[in-house]
């Protein structure tokens, strides 16, 4: 039952993580404020967001979003219910990252924890450097879903994380 004066019955955390640069602030700000910056400015700090999802049974799901761990790994992702790993589908190097940041998510994360892939700026269809089927034949040995986003033209923003809340619930 919803607490009187709450405007969802179940609060998930859900932390975003990968490579300076892959698109996490503008995937983040497409998903609460549909917004896009074309500018390059470095995330400092803990950035956060919410975002609220509907479930097939009426209930309201809500997601906190806690973007970029500082020096201390373990609080950042203490709780969390969801992990997104994003890579930047033009930069091979983001992608083979990927399974650092996977290792850091089993070393920190409960076990539990709902992973999902994305490989961010899709849109850059002549300058692609990971191929989606490479990518989603490693999601798949790794159990994890995995999707491809554009920030900047929006695609599967909302599919993603709604795709990884259902999954959490
Ligand atoms: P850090 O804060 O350094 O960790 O970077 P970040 O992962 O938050 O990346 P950010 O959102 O700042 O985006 C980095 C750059 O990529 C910016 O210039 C964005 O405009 C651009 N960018 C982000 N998403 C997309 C996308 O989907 N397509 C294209 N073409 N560019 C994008």
């Amino acid at each position: 039952a919803r607490k009187q004066g709450s405007n969802h019955d179940h609060l998930f955390k859900v932390v975003m993580i990968g490579d300076s640069n892959v698109g996490k602030s503008n995937i983040l700000s497409r998903l609460t404020k549909n917004k896009f910056s074309h500018d390059t400015k470095s995330t400092v700090g803990i950035e956060f967001g919410t975002h609220n999802m509907k479930m097939d049974n009426k209930k309201i799901v809500k997601a906190q979003i806690w973007g970029s761990a500082g020096k201390e790994k373990a609080p950042f992702y203490k709780k969390a219910a969801g992990v997104i790993i994003v890579y930047d589908i033009t930069r091979r190097d983001s992608y083979e990252n990927v399974k650092r940041w996977l290792t850091e998510v089993k070393k920190y994360a409960s076990a539990n924890v709902v992973i999902i892939l994305v490989g961010n700026k899709a849109d850059l269809h002549d300058l692609r450097a990971v191929t989606t089927e490479e990518a989603d034949a490693f999601a798949k040995k790794e159990n994890i879903f995995f999707m491809e986003t554009s920030a900047l033209k929006s695609t599967n923003v909302y599919d993603s994380f709604n795709e990884l809340l259902k999954q959490i619930y």
